[in-house]
């Protein structure tokens, strides 16, 4: 599918987004070994989402769907039956890694499978852990999905993850529900605490603190109703193209504001966009607010250490933003971007360039000078949802209209992202 964006003045009126991915995951994947059903409203719509639902099913859970809402009839730690067929990943990091945990444990062997992506990224982050614990894991050339994993018993531990990586961390965590005492896990740099949120939420007894996190096993999770607040992460497109565009006023309602997400309020912010959170509540845990975006002049900024573990997932529309900046966007220590759904490093280069803009890349980052302009022309997506709307982006500030080629990737996390930004930018469809 093809996406032509043409140039737009301002953003405005207001929205309301999908519900939070990350978020999205440890609620359905919780739900599944809680002992009762639970609901979920606000699932996030995107496939990565659906294909921890299709997985949950194939372990023979009962889930209904329907308008957003979710219902998961959980029958506790050990009440998934042996699956009768691959468990497809898809597109999707968050749910190979942070199911295999909850494997690990079970009585009986599954295999994991993902798309063309997915069978290219690292695994022996979460296999190395596990197999502490106990567990039997087996992977393409020892480091790629497929990954067969034969669960057991497990044993807790204290593990020290050498990558600040949460999906590694939930992955241990999610082991240590099932293991006999208490299971720790250290990381380099502090990254999003929603599975530490959420366990207390479902009643387990979880402690975590910056850098760490602990979990007492076995427990028996209580079922939930719950609300997922909107993505912080699909906010990023609306709030940086609101605050490159100069008479852009934009209100993005019912988002989700955890502390380890909303650094890039902060980032924004220090790097001169005019931001206001209005109306900030808690709801299971997770801060949730209102916010307010206008255009303004953009400085530019430097991420590095803790800020580039914070942003990890923003990176690519920050690096749009930097282009049209005063001083520009220099990114480092973000070897992890290399592999995300595609290289990120260069993708976002390839597309930089392809609109005439200077970039340079490291191997652990890029430096976008400020002060450019982005021409029409096309880009591509490389099946990368993060790429197609960061370039969406880019395509309201260009000089001419831009054309996405793989624009269907957004769907990944957000399927209603196309329509939304024609609401915000008042675009007919082409
Ligand atoms: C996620 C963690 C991050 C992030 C991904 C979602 C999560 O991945 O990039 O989009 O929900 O825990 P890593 O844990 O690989 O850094």
């Amino acid at each position: 599918m093809v996406e032509a964006i043409h140039p737009a003045r301002r953003l405005h009126g207001s929205l309301t987004l999908p519900g939070d991915k990350s978020i999205s995951h440890r609620y359905a994947m919780l739900a599944s070994v809680a002992g009762g059903v639970s609901t979920i409203r606000n699932y996030s719509s995107g496939a990565d989402c659906q294909s921890t639902l299709r997985c949950i099913r194939a372990l023979g859970i009962p889930v209904e769907a329907a308008a957003g809402e979710v219902r998961i009839h959980g029958r506790g730690l050990h009440g998934y039956q042996a699956p009768r067929e691959d468990l497809d990943a898809g597109n999707s990091g968050s749910t190979i890694r942070m199911l295999s945990g909850l494997l690990a444990g079970q009585s009986f062997a599954s295999r994991l499978v993902g798309d063309e992506s997915l069978s290219r990224r690292p695994m022996e982050r979460i296999m190395e852990p596990l197999r502490r614990m106990g567990a039997s894991i087996e992977a393409r050339d020892g480091k790629f999905p497929p990954l067969l994993i034969r669960g057991c018993e497990l044993r807790p531990i204290e593990y020290e993850t050498p990558v600040a990586s949460a999906q590694v961390k939930s992955c241990v965590l999610l082991a240590g529900l099932l293991a006999d005492g208490v299971t720790t896990v250290r990381e380099p740099l502090r990254t999003r605490d929603h599975t530490e949120v959420a366990l207390r939420e479902f009643g387990a007894e979880a402690e975590s603190g910056s850098g760490w996190a602990r979990v007492r096993g076995p427990a028996r999770l209580e079922p939930r109703e719950l609300v997922v607040p909107g993505d912080l992460s699909s906010a990023a497109f609306f709030l940086v193209a609101a605050a490159m565009l100069e008479g852009s006023d934009l209100i993005l309602e019912n988002i989700g504001l955890n502390p380890t997400r909303a650094a890039l309020v902060d980032f924004l912010v220090s790097a001169g966009a005019n931001i206001q959170v209005v109306d900030i509540g808690m709801r299971h845990g997770e801060p949730v607010g209102v916010l307010r975006v206008r255009g303004s002049r953009l400085a530019g900024g430097v991420i590095e250490k803790g800020l580039t573990a914070a942003l990890i997932d923003e990176i690519p529309v920050l690096a749009v933003m930097g282009a049209v900046s005063e001083t520009g966007l220099t990114v480092r220590d973000a070897a992890e971007l290399r592999v995300k759904e595609t290289d990120r490093i260069e993708t976002v280069a390839a597309n930089l360039r392809r609109l005439g803009v200077r970039v340079e890349t490291a191997p652990d980052g890029l430096r976008v000078e400020g002060g450019q302009r982005f021409r029409g022309g096309s880009v591509e997506s490389f099946g990368d949802h993060r790429i197609a709307m960061a370039f969406a982006v880019a395509a309201l500030a260009a000089d001419g209209p831009v054309t996405i080629e793989g624009a269907e990737a957004a769907s990944v996390s957000f399927p209603e992202f196309w329509s939304k930004l024609r609401e915000a930018a008042s675009q007919e469809a082409p």
